[in-house]
């Protein structure tokens, strides 16, 4: 493999409970074998040690689920092995995803001490009723207390809320917002609420009994509310729902938006690598228990490595990228790829404000924003 940067992404697979909006592979179990996991996940270290070797780690990041939920210890013992087999940049990124209950809370302290360096908190609503509605078992007030604590014990904090929630109206956001860009935390995850398939709230769109979702103009209000307010308190939007502080962006999360290299250890993680001028693609296997059997017995639990096409390749740099504020370099992207995007759609794009294009630099306007999946769509059809 001819990499020499490269960020590692561990997926936890394990909540408390299942939110009904959330379609990532996270479970409820009434037993977890930490110690087994841990061996699970230093066994897939020790697979990928001669394929990175000797690439210089960026970022490492555990996500979830619900990481927080791991022993410390199990951080702790991935970290040390990671230093000790692979080279870290001095400045490497180490994030860790939280949930704001109690629990979890006092082990802010211990993760800071261990190095992570980075917490987000999935805090999603300061408000009661809409923080049950959306199956969160903790209340605003531990969520607040929860970046209270994150924000004494990291420089780097971020947290997520989901707005266009069910009847929320657009002042009440604005309200929460600004109340949110007080706490003090550098980064804001600020997600519109979407219906995913075969989650709860999926199921209940279908049959017609989830009431109150924003329509596509109420959306659209949304949308621009987020935009204005974090403008106005100095979060930039370098990413379409992530805004930080200058110097606070996820290094890690640009990483994959720039198509750079990642690899995942965990259940259903996804990487990608470049090898012989070619990108890869692949996937671990998504059940958590079959994970962990393959990975205890030294069986690689990667079930499917797949070369991208240069099409393929090209795609991922306009999905990717347009979703950032830098946006991409068509120079870079036709060296990489061989594939120019047509210049008539762009400059009809251009024409209609939906994107900027300045010296090969290609990036989306607000207007844009708004329609991301439709400028995609014209760009690649
Ligand atoms: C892996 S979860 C975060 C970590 C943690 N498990 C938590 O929920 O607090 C990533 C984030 O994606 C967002 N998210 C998940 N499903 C979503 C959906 N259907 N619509 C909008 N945001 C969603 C939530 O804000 C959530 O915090
Ligand atoms: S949103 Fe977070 S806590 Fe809720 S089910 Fe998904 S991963 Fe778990």
């Amino acid at each position: 493999m001819e990499i020499n940067q490269i960020s590692i992404y561990f997926h936890w697979p394990f909540c408390q409970s299942k939110c009904p909006y959330c379609d990532f592979n996270s479970h409820v179990r009434t037993h977890i074998d930490h110690t087994n996991w841990l061996k699970a996940y230093i066994n897939n270290i020790d697979l990928w040690k001669e394929k990175i070797n000797p690439s210089i780690i960026q970022s490492i990041y555990f996500g979830g689920g619900t990481p927080s939920l791991m022993e410390t210890r199990s951080i702790s013992v991935i970290l040390e092995h990671l230093c000790k087999n692979f080279t870290l940049s001095e400045d490497v990124e180490i994030s860790l995803e939280a949930n704001p209950s109690s629990v979890e809370k006092k082990k802010f302290r211990e993760f800071s001490s261990l190095g992570v360096n980075r917490i987000s908190i999935g805090v999603q609503s300061f408000n009661d009723k809409d923080l049950r509605t959306l199956g969160r078992t903790h209340s605003s007030k531990e969520a607040i207390e929860a970046v209270d604590i994150a924000n004494s014990e990291f420089l780097n904090v971020n947290f997520d809320l989901i707005y266009g929630r069910q009847f929320q109206k657009i002042l009440d956001w604005e309200k929460e917002l600004t109340f949110a860009q007080s706490l003090g935390s550098k980064h804001l995850s600020l997600y519109q609420l979407s219906i995913e398939k075969g989650t709860a709230f999926g199921n209940l769109y279908s049959a017609g009994k989830l009431k109150g979702l924003p329509n596509q103009e109420l959306s659209k209000k949304f949308f621009l509310t987020t935009y204005k307010l974090c403008k106005n308190n100095n979060f930039y939007s370098y990413e379409i729902s992530n805004f930080a502080k200058k110097g606070f962006e996820c290094f890690h999360n640009l990483n994959y938006w720039k198509c750079g290299n990642f690899i995942s250890i965990g259940p259903g993680g996804h990487g990608r690598y470049k090898q012989n001028n070619s990108r890869y693609s692949y996937h671990n296997v998504k059940n958590p228990e079959n994970w962990l059997d393959k990975s205890l017995k030294k069986i690689n639990p990667i079930f499917e490595i797949e070369k991208l096409s240069k099409l393929e390749h090209f795609e991922e740099f306009i999905l990717m990228g347009l979703r950032t504020d830098k946006g991409i370099n068509l120079k870079h992207v036709q060296e990489n790829t061989g594939y120019e995007i047509n210049m008539k759609k762009l400059n009809y794009l251009k024409n209609f404000k939906f994107i900027s294009l300045k010296n090969n630099n290609l990036r989306l306007l607000l207007k844009g924003k708004i329609v991301l999946d439709k400028v995609i769509q014209e760009i690649l059809i």
